[in-house]
């Protein structure tokens, strides 16, 4: 298993380059099994789950053709395309790797009127059941079975159409509801949907495919289902969650970066955060220039959904307030189990204390290298942001964590002056 290996203590300077966005691909990929006309998604980032959920849907008969392999470039253009779909079951040993191969089921539903998709795996990172994503789909006139360890979804005759309100915000319900709702035969309304960026993409992706949704960005979708959809080409957004990350790199570094790409109104409440914390955050032509301030103070955060900070963004800021001035609290309101990282930042010198779903961070001089784990993606990325600015050497292992996540990490790192390399344990 390969490592990464930080020597820290040096100021990160220059341009980073911002990739599509992880989780936007990953529910436009499935959008190609809503037509038999290809669809063909630019600036996808090349990463672990892309390239598992492109053997996801050759699994579904389904084919993926990939442009721009290029090694300087990064992305990439893929064309995926359903003409025909020989196979509606999702198998575990895919679907255990990556939790949005859940993905595939209101849109197999919707166009092969019956879906079978094992139980999801992805992130330890807590309980993270499907019921909100069965319930939306039952409420569009899908019948469900749930056998063990597996989904069974049938719309004889097709969906009809239907309105579902969520008791709380799911980004993957949300999707698999608008996914399924766009060929319905009738009209459908979404109230209590996630409003996240991706789900904007998403909605966007689908029109430009000829569906029919109202409401789009607000968190009441209204669609009109359509008999057919056809091919389109679209671009993934820039991921606002890996330009989030390397705020907090230039940030925890006493740096200065221009994140190239960044779309600022994405990240209003990560930058609302940086700025409370006495970092510079400035929209430049190109994306966003992020510079340390004097010195950075601790701020009081909790997630929420969209417009809320992004969960995903709570394990690198927490990594940066470890080295603010004063005391931080950060609460995390999506997720049960999502402060795995906080061990691991202790071990670096980090004074970090859990109670239930909040955590008091007090501001430490310094952090120290040491060899860490990380345990999930974020949780990963906040180590090696720790590692960035802790004195001498920082080793983080189980670096397919990031790999899922982060398209080529050390090279963006090195090019803005991190020591920082990928060994190989063997
Ligand atoms: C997506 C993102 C993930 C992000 C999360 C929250 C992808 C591939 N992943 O995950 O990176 O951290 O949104 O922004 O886009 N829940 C239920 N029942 C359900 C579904 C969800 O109770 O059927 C709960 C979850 O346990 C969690 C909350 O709802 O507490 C939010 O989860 P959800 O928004 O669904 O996250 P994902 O779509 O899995």
């Amino acid at each position: 298993m390969d490592k990464i290996v930080i020597r820290g203590g040096k100021p990160l300077s220059g341009r980073i380059p911002i990739s599509g966005a992880k989780n936007a691909a990953l529910t436009l990929m499935p959008c190609a099994l809503l037509t038999d006309e290809p669809l063909t998604l630019r600036n996808l980032p090349r990463l672990a789950d892309i390239d598992t959920f492109g053997h996801l849907l050759n699994n579904h008969g389904v084919s993926t053709t990939i442009e721009g392999t290029s090694p300087d470039e990064f992305g990439r253009v893929m064309t995926i395309r359903a003409n025909r779909i020989t196979s509606t079951v999702a198998p575990f040993d895919i679907v255990r790797k990556i939790r949005a191969s859940f993905l595939v089921l209101g849109p197999l539903l919707a166009r092969a009127g019956e879906a079978t998709v094992w139980l999801p795996g992805g992130d330890a990172i807590g309980g993270r059941p499907i019921d909100l994503h069965l319930e939306a789909l039952k409420a569009l006139g899908a019948s469900i079975d749930v056998a063990a360890g597996y989904i069974k979804a049938t719309a004889k005759g097709g969906l009809g159409g239907g309105r579902y309100r969520f008791p709380m915000v799911s980004v993957g319900a949300t999707e698999n509801a608008v996914m399924a709702a766009v060929l319905a035969r009738g009209a459908s309304c979404l109230e209590n949907a996630a409003r996240e960026p991706e789900i904007i993409d998403l909605c966007k992706c689908l029109v430009a495919m000829g569906a029919r949704i109202d409401g789009v960005g607000t968190d009441t979708l209204r669609i009109e289902g359509v008999r057919d959809l056809h091919g389109a080409t679209y671009t993934v957004m820039p991921d606002r969650i890996e330009a989030g990350s390397y705020a907090c790199a230039a940030a925890i570094t006493g740096g200065k970066v221009e994140l190239v790409g960044a779309e600022a109104a994405d990240l209003g409440a990560t930058i609302a955060a940086l700025r409370a914390a006495g970092v510079e955050v400035t929209a430049t032509p190109e994306g966003l220039a992020v510079a340390s301030g004097d010195a950075l103070s601790g701020i009081d955060l909790e997630t929420a959904p969209y417009p809320g900070l992004a969960t995903d963004m709570q394990a690198q800021l927490m990594a940066m307030l470890t080295l603010a001035k004063g005391s931080s609290r950060v609460t995390e309101t999506i997720f049960e189990n999502r402060f795995r990282h906080v061990p691991e930042l202790v071990r670096m010198g980090a004074d970090i204390t859990v109670s239930g779903r909040s955590v008091l961070v007090n501001g430490v001089a310094a952090l120290r290298g040491a060899s860490v784990v990380a345990t999930d993606l974020r949780a990963s990325m906040s180590l090696v942001l720790a590692g960035l600015a802790a004195s001498g050497e920082t080793t983080v292992s189980r670096v397919y964590h990031l790999d899922r996540g982060y398209e080529r990490l050390e090279e963006k790192l090195s090019a803005v002056g991190a020591d920082i390399e990928r060994h190989s344990d063997d």
